[in-house]
């Protein structure tokens, strides 16, 4: 074989063998690796404008820009949502999410938006979380619950991690105030898998908390005008006594 066939052929397996990568990209990942580069990309692009929206909304409702204290957001999984938080209060907010490979890219972006004293992650299990009783002032969660198998169980576990006094504020979708033509967009990007049932969604969170006896609590299905036909999402609100 002509020497300089050989060089190219010897380079060519070093290219897809030696290093792992093609194009940049790694050729295999284990799948929670995947799913948080697939997640960490959808979080920058499809869904860059949803956080600062929801965070405002967040700060907003539950008077967090003069707060101290401890804020969870579970399933956090980029934490942008996080970095949007912290922009807007002074509290201390940690990424608890099952798939700890999110973790390194969160702690880049929080410390690239002088927020790295912020925050922490931690690998977390909604159905069983690492955090003692009565430990969060607010627990935020976005797009997670739906992946969480037993949810009364998740719920449950939330509840008994919210201070006395504390609020949760769990579901998916958006805040009530992206402009809905963003809205829009961003549901014909996601196509046919985000479609689901509203109403079914809701039942299900108050039977969740009839089940737990959580009395004080609201579905909140934001409807901006306008938004008549693009599906917002679901979100629920719960208060510990
Ligand atoms: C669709 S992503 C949403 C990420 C982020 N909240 C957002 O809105 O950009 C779902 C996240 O939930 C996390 N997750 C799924 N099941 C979980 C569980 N049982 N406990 C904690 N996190 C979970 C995933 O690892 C992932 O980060």
């Amino acid at each position: 074989m002509e020497k300089s066939l050989r060089f190219y052929m010897l380079a060519l397996i070093l290219l897809f063998c030696g290093t792992g990568c093609f194009n940049g990209e790694p050729l295999s990942l284990p799948s929670g690796e995947k799913n948080a580069v697939g997640m960490i990309r959808t979080s920058r692009k499809g869904l860059a404008p949803v956080y600062a929206p929801l965070a405002e909304q967040i700060v907003s409702d539950f008077d967090l820009s003069e707060k101290d204290g401890i804020g969870i957001d579970l399933g956090s999984g980029p934490g942008t949502l996080i970095i949007e938080l912290c922009k807007r209060t002074q509290m201390h907010w940690i990424n608890a999410d099952i798939n700890p490979n999110f973790f390194p890219n969160f702690y880049r972006q929080a410390e690239e938006n002088d927020a790295g004293h912020q925050v922490s992650a931690i690998f977390a299990d909604a159905h069983s979380l690492p955090f003692r009783d009565n430990y969060a002032d607010i627990i935020v969660s976005r797009g997670s619950y739906h992946f969480w198998e037993d949810r009364v169980l998740a719920f449950s576990e939330i509840y008994r991690v919210l201070k006395p006094g504390a609020v949760a504020y769990i579901g998916r979708g958006f805040s009530r105030d992206l402009p809905v033509e963003t809205a829009k967009k961003i549901r014909a990007q996601q196509g046919k898998k985000m479609k689901y049932n509203v109403d079914e969604k809701a039942n299900e969170l108050s039977n969740i908390m009839s089940k737990l006896g959580i009395k004080d609590y609201r579905i909140d299905r934001p409807k901006p005008p306008g938004s008549e036909n693009v599906n917002y999402g679901i979100w629920i609100e719960f208060h510990k006594p």
